[in-house]
């Protein structure tokens, strides 16, 4: 879908889809710079890394792996409780790999930070993170992500995987919903 599709849905297109192709771009050949001749495992984090994954992998001039993990926030019925529980583990044994977590947003952080030391703790030969979006205004936790995309500012934002109530995902861009979607 594009935004001329969404209606009054959305307030503004904050990242077009030519923006998010060529900053992917950019990252992936960074990626694939760094990469070279390593064992890397990208690990994508269920579901709203999925577009960003898609593109991203495509993107590699350099051969890796996939595997999924999905996670949810624990307690509270909040996502800013840190506490995360493992709906779906990787498939994949990581001792001694190369790992590269592949999120859409790094929103308080609480989840990346948790996701980060618990795959630490399986003895990788390294972790680090791809986002492409962060909310710096947002965080609740530092978290050293190696490739950033856009730091953006802290508006509900969805497509490109981003969701509210599980739509708007399959936009191409991503935007900032309309207030009266959610209120
Ligand atoms: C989003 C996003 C990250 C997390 C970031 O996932 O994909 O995983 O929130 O938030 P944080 O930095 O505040 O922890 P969400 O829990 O909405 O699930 P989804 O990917 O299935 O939409």
């Amino acid at each position: 879908m594009d935004a001329a599709h969404m209606g009054a849905d959305l307030e503004r297109v904050l990242i077009s889809e030519e923006q998010i192709q060529a900053k992917l771009t950019e990252l992936a050949s960074e990626i694939a710079r760094e990469y070279d001749g390593k064992d890397l495992l990208l690990v994508g984090v269920l579901k709203g890394a999925v577009m960003v994954m898609a593109d991203l992998a495509r993107m590699l001039t350099i051969h890796v792996e996939m595997d999924w993990m999905a996670v949810s926030s624990y307690g509270q019925g909040t996502k800013s409780s840190g506490v995360v529980r493992i709906l779906k583990d990787l498939d994949t044994d990581i001792v001694d790999r190369h790992v590269l977590i592949v999120e859409d947003i790094v929103d308080s952080g609480l989840t990346l930070s948790w996701l980060r030391e618990n795959l630490e703790s399986r003895g990788p030969a390294s972790v680090e993170i791809c986002a492409l979006l962060r909310k710096p205004e947002a965080a609740k936790i530092e978290i050293d992500a190696k490739y950033v995309g856009f730091e953006i500012p802290n508006a509900f934002v969805v497509g490109y995987g981003l969701d509210y109530a599980e739509r708007y995902r399959n936009l191409r861009s991503v935007a900032v919903l309309a207030p009266h979607v959610y209120q």
